[in-house]
């Protein structure tokens, strides 16, 4: 059952070479939203992951924007509540930020200040994790805020990049790796 629901999740993966710029193959995500069994399948994944290694999980934190996507219906699936990481400036009231470099320049991460207690148990999730970059930033906020970080999750792992390597010591958990 879960070799059938990996393959499903593949199938709705498509592939743009050359976006947003030359030399990137873009991995596209939205033919998962659009069909509800792939969705499900990517839930279903998540849950008996995070069922089997992170049973005490508290809080499901997603990463803007694409992380949004998944997080919440996965918290849901949980019974925990769902945290959002936030591009520098979106959210209101007091927050913290923690600043990243990226290809060319930097960005920043950002979480609404009384959204997660110290010592709470969370895991984050996303998309897909290419350099790490964004990932390492949204852990780095978590242990601004004391929670302890569980581990990372994402639907796709771009190995040659190495982000694994960057996250460390946190742990990454991947459903479909190129
Ligand atoms: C993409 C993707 C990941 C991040 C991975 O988000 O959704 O969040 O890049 O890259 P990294 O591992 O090198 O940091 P992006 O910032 O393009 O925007 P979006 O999620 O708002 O579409
Ligand atoms: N974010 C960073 N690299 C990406 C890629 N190759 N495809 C989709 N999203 C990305
Ligand atoms: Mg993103």
């Amino acid at each position: 059952a879960r070799e059938a629901k990996l393959d499903l999740v593949t199938k709705h993966i498509k592939h743009f070479p050359d976006f947003p710029s030359k030399g990137i193959l873009f991995r596209d995500i939205c033919p998962i939203l659009k069909d509800p069994g792939a969705l499900t399948a990517v839930i279903d994944l998540f849950e008996e992951h995070v069922r089997q290694t992170h049973p005490q999980v508290e809080l499901i934190v997603g990463l803007d924007a694409r992380g949004f996507l998944f997080g919440p219906l996965l918290a849901q699936r949980l019974g925990v509540g769902f945290v959002l990481v936030r591009k520098k400036g979106k959210l209101p009231g007091p927050t913290v930020s923690v600043a990243y470099k990226l290809e060319y320049g930097e960005a920043a991460v950002e979480v609404q200040e009384d959204a997660v207690a110290p010592g709470e148990k969370v895991l984050l999730i996303d998309d897909l994790l290419a350099t790490g970059g964004t990932m390492y930033a949204a852990c780095e906020l978590m242990k601004k805020q004391n929670a302890e970080v569980m581990g990372c999750m994402v639907v796709i792992e771009l190995k040659e990049l190495n982000g694994v390597e960057k996250l460390k010591p946190n742990t990454l958990f991947s459903l479909v790796q190129y």
